[in-house]
């Protein structure tokens, strides 16, 4: 074997190594499991006081829950369909957002702009009172 078939050869093996790994962790869009969820916030609660002002918001076993700037409650999942960081709710803009790399997604959910090209899963919500309830 001459250098040139070596070179050749290892070239291939570093490729054929690597390009497993990589189809493995260099997603650009992690996937969104379907969540099933059912719970309900007593708005009465410090925890959730946040939920008394448009605008606010909480995060609660991995779903983010927000009341917007029109007054309606929104719940979508917490984890960004990019690399898996928790969104924010932007009041100002009426949009999630992720603090990692920038993604924005609409109050529904459906995603804005990149990196992230997936939707974060929606909610359905219901406030009966002072209790909101949270579910699929
Ligand atoms: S983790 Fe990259 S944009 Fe959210």
């Amino acid at each position: 074997m001459d250098r040139k078939e070596f070179l050749t050869l290892l070239g291939f093996s570093a490729i054929a190594t690597t390009l497993p790994m990589c189809m493995g962790s260099c997603s650009s869009s992690a996937s969104t499991p379907n969540m099933s969820v059912d719970f309900t916030l007593d708005l009465t609660q410090s925890a959730y006081a946040a939920l008394n002002t448009n605008g606010g918001y909480i995060v609660k076993d991995g779903v983010i829950v927000a009341k917007t700037t029109a007054g309606n409650y929104v719940a979508v999942s917490a984890a960004c369909t990019h690399e898996g960081a928790n969104v924010n709710y932007n009041s100002g803009s009426d949009k999630f957002v992720c603090p990692r790399h920038g993604a924005t997604f609409a109050n529904s959910g459906t995603a804005v702009s990149g990196p992230a090209n997936g939707n974060l899963q929606k909610f359905n919500t219901t406030l009966t009172g002072n209790s909101l309830r949270v579910y699929s």
